[in-house]
């Protein structure tokens, strides 16, 4: 039997001006297209009629990466397709495990695309210029201890943080939870954005500070940025200036050298 191989694609956030070359190629000259539904019609402008369209369900990413590593295996060029990039709360990690678990794995490669994080980022000019950090706040696959010892280790170094899978229909308590805790370390005072279909037709972005965000207005659709200590509105953009930060007080760092 002839080997296929497998592509797991990174669309990019939304329409076709923000896909790489490398994403539509794949796309296209894949026999085979995997995607959940929405990712599918994504790059429905890519597909040909001879090419076999797989769609799947929310909550069947791992059927959805057998069905694309079977397909592959006995010799299909597949794309299996994610939105932003596969490998930032996408399908590659699970596939690429899966794939390692197989007796005789097809070749499996990964087409990076452009991250929600980014798209978001230069909607709202540069507020990852300095360092910063990416979290998901959805606590489906990692109990919510978890996910809440990991935002209060990286907000209380200062750093911007771009929050993904931030609210839903059903997971309403934590974004609320998360923002009383970044008010604590962070202060009401700091910036944040919230920016919506970033790279589609329904493109939005609201400004507002720790303290006077609306959760309400926070989706699944939502990207939401909070500014770092370096961060600062200049004009009309947010940016992230690295000589902006607050110098450390050297007191506390001898102390701790020295014991
Ligand atoms: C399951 S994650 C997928 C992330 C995707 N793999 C990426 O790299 O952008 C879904 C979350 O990403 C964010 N997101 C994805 N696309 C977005 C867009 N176009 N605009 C704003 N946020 C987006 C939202 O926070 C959403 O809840």
């Amino acid at each position: 039997m002839s080997r296929g191989v497998l592509l797991i694609v990174g669309l990019g956030p939304g329409g076709p001006d923000h896909r790489t070359a490398a994403a539509v190629r794949a796309v296209m000259e894949a026999e085979v297209v995997v995607g959940y539904g929405p990712y599918v019609d994504q790059c429905a402008d890519l597909l040909d009629p001879a090419q076999e369209v797989v769609r799947g369900a929310m909550g069947e990413e791992g059927a959805r990466a057998d069905e694309a590593l079977d397909r592959a295996a006995a010799g299909a060029v597949v794309a299996l397709v994610s939105s932003g990039d596969a490998g930032v709360y996408g399908m590659a990690a699970r596939t690429l495990a899966r794939a390692a678990s197989l007796a005789d794995p097809p070749r499996v490669d990964v087409v990076p695309g452009v991250t929600a994080a980014l798209a978001a980022g230069a909607l709202l000019g540069a507020p990852f210029a300095d360092d910063f950090a990416v979290l998901s706040l959805s606590d489906l696959h990692l109990e919510w201890p978890v996910v809440e010892r990991r935002l209060l280790g990286v907000a209380s170094s200062g750093i911007a943080l771009a929050l993904y899978n931030p609210r839903s229909k059903a997971r309403t308590w934590q974004l609320d939870r998360v923002l009383a805790l970044l008010v604590q370390v962070r202060g009401a005072a700091t910036a944040v954005a919230l920016v919506h279909d970033a790279g589609r037709e329904a493109e939005a972005i609201e400004r507002a500070t720790l303290g006077t965000i609306d959760p309400e207005h926070v989706t699944m659709r939502t990207l939401l940025v909070v500014a770092g200590e370096s961060g600062r509105d200049v004009g009309p953009w947010l940016v992230a200036l690295r000589e902006a930060a607050p110098p450390v007080d050297p007191a506390p760092l001898r102390a701790e050298a020295s014991t």
